[in-house]
């Protein structure tokens, strides 16, 4: 699906970088997050976001990609990815993930994270806890595997001892490395195969994104192009992070803490880029 077949190694300086667009990237989004409530329109969280990129002198990967119209991704309820902002009012009640990023001194980062608004029924919180933990366990899987693939056996191990079969892994969309465009090589799946994939190496950039279903894993695409939606209407989640990895370690581009405070109870140190 991505135009690049080649893995982008980064210098450590291209890293630093890289730190930098993912900060900028977390920050826009905790703006997004807090614009997040009932009354409020997804449009709303766009501007929150744009602010913020704005502020930081960044500018937006998803605006004009393949013509797509806005900052982020706004995706609620039977929506699962790509979602585009507009008038829609945001109830109580309601399951969204919000997916943005940014491009800063030419590269990117890319990050989403799921919120529900009110009171959560226990089915949306279980489908948003799972697929961030599932998420956590993908990345420390990025400091302690070997391959590319061990992210997404990890991803899919812990949702299954977590929650059986009773939630559904997406496979229509997946992860991506990522770096000086927003989309690059390798693809990282978030579930398990017997593929042999590329060796996790120091200098990639990968964002890790497993997107779970309440229902069937089927998706289609709506008139405007771009809203994926389940196909059965069952709800979906979305939780995302750009993680380096590099000689030291790995560190988690797109939070504050480089992942520190989710990454130790599961074993993992994340470690600074270097001269970062
Ligand atoms: N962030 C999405 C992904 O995670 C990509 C959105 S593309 C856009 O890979 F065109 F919708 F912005
Ligand atoms: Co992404």
């Amino acid at each position: 699906m991505f135009g690049r077949r080649r893995i982008e190694y980064k210098t450590d300086e291209q890293l630093r970088t890289m730190v930098q667009a993912g900060l900028v990237t977390s920050r826009a989004l905790d703006a997004a997050v807090a614009a997040a409530r009932p009354g409020a329109t997804t449009a709303d969280l766009d501007a929150a976001f744009r602010e913020v990129l704005a502020a930081h002198e960044a500018t937006s990967n998803f605006l004009g990609y393949f013509g797509y119209p806005a900052t982020v991704c706004v995706s609620v309820n039977d929506e699962v990815v790509h979602g585009i902002p507009g008038e829609r009012v945001l109830e109580e009640g309601d399951i969204l993930s919000i997916d943005g990023g940014a491009i800063v001194h030419g590269f990117n980062g890319d990050s989403a994270r799921t919120v529900i608004l009110g009171r959560p029924s226990e089915a949306d919180q279980l489908l948003s806890d799972v697929t961030r933990d599932a998420m956590w366990h993908g990345i420390a899987a990025m400091a302690t595997g070997t391959r590319v693939g061990d992210i997404g056996a990890a991803i899919e191990d812990r949702v299954r001892s977590r929650v059986g079969d009773r939630l559904g892994i997406l496979e229509d969309y997946v992860g991506h490395g990522i770096g000086s465009q927003m989309h690059m090589a390798p693809d990282v799946l978030n579930y398990r195969t017997g593929d042999r994939s590329p060796a996790l190496r120091p200098g990639m950039c990968l964002a890790i994104e497993p997107m779970l279903v309440t229902g069937a894993i089927e998706t289609k695409v709506l008139e405007d192009d771009w809203t994926v939606v389940t196909t059965d209407g069952g709800r979906a989640c979305q939780w995302e992070h750009s993680v380096a990895r590099h000689k030291g370690g790995i560190w988690v581009l797109t939070a504050e803490d480089g992942g520190a405070s989710e990454l130790e109870p599961l074993g993992v140190t994340p470690v600074p880029v270097p001269g970062a």
